[in-house]
Parts: C-alpha cells; sequence; structure tokens
C-alpha cells in the first residue's frame, strides 16, 4: 500500500488527534525538553537501537521522539493490553514530518485491547530488527520485553521449549507459545540478540523486582538501571502520579461518588501513599492493609485506620490493590464483597487480584458494561438476591486501562531519568557491569532541577561557608544515599 514503516496501530487517521496532544504534553514535559536542547546536536545516542516496552501512551510519545532526537533508531510496543492510546501510537508512527500515506516516524506495534497473544507478538516485533540482529538497548516496563529475551536465551541453551504444564498460567503460556515459534525460525536469534544488548533500563517496581532476582540467581544477561529508584522516579511518579490517576481512573470507569465511601487500599508503599491520599482528598473514609510493620505505621500516623482485609471487607466500597504482589484479593475475597462495591488493581500485574479464580468461580457470570468494565455477578444462595462486583480493567492497572495514565509533567521526571540512564548505558558501559545500578545522585537531583523553572520554584543556594558545614559540594549532590526523602 505504498507505505515504507512497518507498524500495528489502530488506525493511522488518529495521528493528527494524537500530534496535538503531543504537542501539549511536550509544554507539560520540561525535562525531556531540555535534554533535547542539550543532547539535540552531540547525538549521544547515535547508533543505539533502542527497543521499547512501556505504555504507548501521549507522554510516551514524548519520549520517544525524545530519544529519536538524541539519535536513537526505535522500536515501542506497549507494556500492557489496555493502556495505548490510539491517537499517541498513531502519532508516533506518522512522526512530525510524515503523513498517513508516508508515514515518517518510529515503527509501534501497540493499540488499546490487544489479546495476551497479540500483546507478546507486539513485544516479539519491537526486538525483530530489520537490517540488524536486534536491538542493542532496551526500556522496560515490567519486564517483559527482557523477560523475553531471557527466556528465548534460556531455551535455545536448552535446545527446546519445554512443554505446557498445568501450573503455567495462561499469560506463560502465550510467552511459551511465542517462544516456540521464533525458535522454529530461527534457533539461535535470542542468543545473537542478548550478546548485543549494551543493557535495559527498567522504569518500575515490579521490573526492578524481577531483575534483583535474575542478578540473585546468576542468571541476568546484560547490565540494568533501575530507573525507578531514583528519588525523582518512585517518590514521584508512583505517588504523585497515582494521586492524579487513580481518581481519574475510577471516575472514567464508574462516575461514582467517592465522598463519604468506606475505600480499602491494599498496600501503604510509593503507590498506595498516593492512592489513599488521593481517595481521602475526596471525602472517602480510606482503610489501608500492609504485611509490612513499618509502613503500617506510616499509614495510622498519617491517620489511616490500618485493619485485615478480612476484617473489612464486607463493608468496603471501593477496594484497590497497590501491592506489586498476588493474591492480594482472593475469588472467595470477592465473593464476600458488597454489592456493586467496585475492585480495582493499580499495580503492574493482574495477579493482585485473583481474576483466573473469579472465572472459575461456579455460577459467577461476567457483564459487559463497558471495554474495562465489567460487572461480576454471584448468584445468591438459598432465596437471596443475587450481588454484582464492578471490576475494573480486568484486574489489570486500572489508571492506564480506565483512563490515560499519569500526567505529563510527573511522567517528564521519570522518562527524563529514562532517557539519561539510557545515555549513561549506551555511552558509559565500561562504568556498568553486569548488575543493577540506580543513576548518581547528581543526576537524580539535576532531574528535579529541569523541573522546577516550570512551578516558580527559587531554590536557595548554599554558601561555600554552608557546603563546607555540611560536608557537600555547592553544587550537589546535597543527601547521601541513605537518605529516604
Ligand atoms: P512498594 O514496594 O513501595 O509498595 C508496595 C507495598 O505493598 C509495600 O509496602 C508492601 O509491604 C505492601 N504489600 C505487599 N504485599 C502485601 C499484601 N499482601 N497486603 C498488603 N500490603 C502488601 O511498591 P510501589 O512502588 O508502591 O509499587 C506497587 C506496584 O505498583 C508495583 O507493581 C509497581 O510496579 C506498580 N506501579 C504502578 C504504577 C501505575 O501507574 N499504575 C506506577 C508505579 C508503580
Amino acid at each position: 500500500d505504498g507505505r515504507t514503516l512497518d507498524h500495528a496501530v489502530a488506525d493511522l487517521s488518529l495521528a493528527t488527534a494524537g500530534r496535538h496532544q503531543i504537542r501539549l504534553a511536550e509544554h507539560e514535559m520540561p525535562g525531556l525538553m531540555a535534554l533535547r536542547a542539550e543532547y539535540g546536536d552531540s547525538k549521544p545516542l547515535a547508533a543505539a537501537r533502542v527497543a521499547g516496552s512501556l505504555h504507548m501512551t501521549v507522554q510516551t510519545a514524548v519520549l520517544i521522539e525524545t530519544l529519536v532526537a538524541l539519535g536513537a533508531d526505535v522500536r515501542w510496543a506497549s507494556c500492557n493490553i489496555f493502556s495505548t492510546q490510539d491517537e499517541a501510537a498513531a502519532a508516533v508512527v506518522v512522526g512530525p514530518e510524515g503523513t498517513v500515506e508516508q508515514p515518517a516516524g518510529v515503527p509501534v506495534y501497540a493499540w488499546k485491547g490487544e489479546t495476551l497473544e497479540e500483546y507478546w507478538w507486539c513485544t516479539d516485533r519491537v526486538l525483530a530488527w530489520p537490517g540488524a540482529v536486534g536491538p542493542n538497548m532496551i526500556l522496560d516496563d515490567g519486564g517483559d520485553a527482557t523477560l523475553l529475551v531471557h527466556k528465548g536465551v534460556e531455551f535455545e541453551k536448552a535446545g527446546a521449549v519445554p512443554a505446557t504444564t498445568d501450573d503455567d498460567n495462561e499469560e506463560y503460556r502465550v510467552v511459551l507459545d511465542t517462544l516456540r515459534r521464533s525458535l522454529a525460525e530461527d534457533a539461535g536469534r535470542f542468543t545473537a540478540l542478548a550478546a548485543e544488548v549494551k543493557g535495559v533500563t527498567e522504569e518500575t517496581t515490579t521490573g526492578v523486582l524481577r531483575l534483583y532476582d535474575r542478578m540473585r540467581d546468576g542468571t541476568l544477561l546484560f547490565p540494568a538501571i533501575n530507573v525507578n529508584d531514583s528519588v525523582t522516579k518512585s517518590k514521584f511518579d508512583n505517588t504523585y502520579g497515582t494521586r492524579h490517576s487513580i481518581i481519574d481512573g475510577i471516575n472514567r470507569a464508574t462516575d461514582v461518588l467517592i465522598g463519604g465511601k468506606v475505600v480499602v487500599v491494599c498496600g501503604y508503599g510509593d503507590v498506595g501513599k498516593g492512592s489513599a491520599e488521593s481517595l481521602r482528598g475526596q471525602g472517602a473514609r480510606v482503610i489501608v492493609t500492609e504485611i509490612d510493620p513499618i509502613n503500617a505505621l506510616q499509614a495510622a500516623m498519617d491517620g489511616y485506620q490500618v485493619a485485615r482485609l478480612d476484617d473489612v471487607l464486607e463493608t468496603a466500597d471501593i477496594v484497590i490493590t497497590a501491592t506489586g504482589n498476588k493474591d492480594v484479593v482472593t475469588a472467595e475475597q470477592i465473593g464476600r464483597m458488597k454489592d456493586k462495591a467496585i475492585l480495582g488493581n493499580i499495580g503492574h500485574f493482574d495477579n493482585e487480584i485473583d481474576m483466573a479464580g473469579l472465572a472459575r468461580t461456579p455460577g459467577v457470570t461476567r457483564t459487559e458494561i463497558k471495554p474495562q468494565v465489567h460487572e461480576w455477578t454471584f448468584s445468591g444462595t438459598d432465596g437471596a438476591p443475587d450481588r454484582s462486583v464492578i471490576v475494573l480493567s480486568e484486574g489489570r492497572l486500572l489508571n492506564l486501562g480506565n483512563a490515560t495514565g499519569h500526567p505529563s509533567f510527573v511522567m517528564s521526571n521519570s522518562f527524563t531519568n529514562q532517557v539519561m540512564a539510557q545515555i549513561e548505558l549506551f555511552t558509559k558501559a565500561d562504568e556498568y557491569p553486569l548488575g543493577v545500578h540506580v543513576l548518581p545522585k547528581l543526576l537524580d537531583e539535576k532531574v528535579a532541577r529541569l523541573h522546577l523553572d516550570a512551578l516558580g520554584v527559587r531554590l536557595t543556594e548554599l554558601t561555600k561557608a554552608q557546603a563546607e558545614y555540611l560536608g557537600v559540594d555547592v553544587a550537589g549532590p546535597y543527601k547521601t544515599d541513605m537518605y529516604r526523602y
């Protein structure tokens, strides 16, 4: 059809709408725009081939086009089946200079509402590089691209993809099928690809956990930068981003009044803190659950009731999981929730709420209210009336499934860390041996600095004498790595 760019998105004709949103987002992403100004000429990412797996939103479009401005060749997939904004995906494919007829942007493989098979196909596509063995950099969110490469190498070494067992969950079966097809075509593809990858920069708590696991068991194949644990990422995006986007998701999905309702937030880490604060701000009576005594005490000090889910479940109008753990709400517990209660997850994966168990529950039926909003009805026994629970985004992260994720300004902080991490790994490989690293604190402080002007913040400067008194440099870094902010 005359198109020059490979891609798979919902509808390229949405590109103009996407471009308008990207243009406005750029205004709200001063960190990324500052990096374009600083590095646009020197192009530190020239010769970088970046495979990205991260929610294909408007904000991510600005990230992608920043990587391109710094010289990188980029391919992109979303890291969640529901999180793509189709207009943003279209605009990135068309590119600022291209047209719908002649796209000239970046190959994107993402659309809102992928099946699991399509999702893993998209992830596989961004790892396939026309004219090269594969990418030489990975930018990951949740670790799915990293997982596909590591599993691919593992199975190539073993000579076969293992047979699927009853213990494998549905998604892992799809991963195995994807790799089985790939290995049948080229039995050495992932081994060759992994050898060229200089490193991965990982966006989120859950993906970082997977990297440390691999480091511990000695299976990590290339160096990694943990972007999540930059202070200007997890203490901002995870908390202030969530504070904005959690109610956005609940409102767009259900439009129920939150004020006065009893809301249970499971987990009081960075995401839980933002969630609880946001819901309390709406006037909800928020109850927190925790397994860690420190976080539980924090929640209590912040004025929340801290309880066990089982003890408060029957009174909750809304239950939100924010733990990054699995089986936090079981199918049996869902069956005990109030009629028309709302259940949603804002952690990375869909196993926080036992959706598989819910689907297997005898007598339960599922009605689609609208995409990403489902009513699960339990038939009443012994003459009791039926009861139903509203589940958001099929148990996947509701702020991206039911709304559009975090707003631009906070994502500018996260993505400025991402771009700097890509530059570090790509240009200073000798400083980042095999392992999981965080960015130097001076760069973390730089990310914050780049966002002060836009908010009218006037920073106080240390005098030389004050700096000496504190034992720091006038230009920073100002805190030790022990400091917790
Ligand atoms: P975190 O580690 O700071 O917090 C998780 C908290 O959950 C911890 O305090 C932990 O003790 C608690 N927890 C674990 N198991 C629990 C259980 N069974 N019951 C109650 N509490 C439990 O992690 P963070 O940064 O808050 O991230 C949480 C999840 O959210 C991760 O999966 C992360 O990848 C994801 N995330 C999602 C975002 C979004 O936009 N939806 C943004 C950033 C992170």
